[in-house]
């Protein structure tokens, strides 16, 4: 017997109205994919990265993790950044945070939530280093909101201190890291103007010297 039923009828709706359309779709797509675009957001179930920004499957690689974090040691994030600019060769790399989000929300509270700490905990450090700023925003949802685009700017920094980002900026390929924050109650993007796209933008601390 199969399991979430409806689900396996969307997806046959889905896939006979573009065939209907374009019956050749799915073979043509099957066989490349040639994304100019690496996507980096929340897991949160509101934010269709493809449709917010009005691309097509193929057209955008997507990592998504709790409060689209970039940590140096995340096997998973740094797997999939590597082969979208070493591979992929995508010119841009998009982190996208969004006002109101649950992970941001809890890390700025006292309460444990067990497991997951540990991740928000680099958010913790982000209101840490900040902190003089922050204190200052009485109303909380304003105060959350300022954490989550400097949360996003700091990730911005996390991703551009990669050697995966460097050696392609080493080597002349064209590479820039965006940061953007989504807006659940209007469905727009705030683009946080924070784009790095070569090493003299970075902290010199965090110069890496091309591959030997
Ligand atoms: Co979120």
């Amino acid at each position: 017997m199969k399991s979430l039923k409806h689900l396996f009828e969307n997806n046959l709706t889905w896939a006979n109205g573009i065939k209907k359309d374009m019956p050749d779709y799915f073979e043509d797509l099957s066989k490349r994919q040639q994304p100019e675009f690496l996507w980096i957001g929340c897991s949160d179930s509101r934010i269709p990265a493809e449709r917010v920004v009005g691309l097509k499957p193929g057209e955008l690689f997507v990592h998504r993790n709790i409060a689209n974090l970039v940590v140096h040691s995340d096997m998973n994030l740094l797997s999939v950044l590597q082969y979208s600019v070493e591979v992929l060769k995508v010119k841009h790399v998009i982190i996208c945070g969004h006002y109101g989000c649950g992970g941001v929300i809890a890390s700025m509270k006292k309460a444990q939530f067990g497991l997951v700490d540990n991740w928000l905990r680099y958010i913790r450090d982000v209101y840490q280093g900040n902190h003089e700023e922050l204190d200052k925003i009485t109303d909380k949802n304003k105060r959350t909101d300022r954490l989550v685009e400097l949360n996003v700017m700091h990730q911005v920094k996390n991703l551009c201190h990669t050697s995966i980002v460097q050696n392609a900026w080493h080597q002349s390929q064209p590479l820039t890291v965006h940061g953007w924050v989504y807006s659940l109650a209007s469905g727009l993007l705030n683009d946080l103007n924070c784009c790095i796209s070569d090493q003299t933008q970075l902290d010199h601390m965090y110069h890496l010297k091309p591959e030997a």
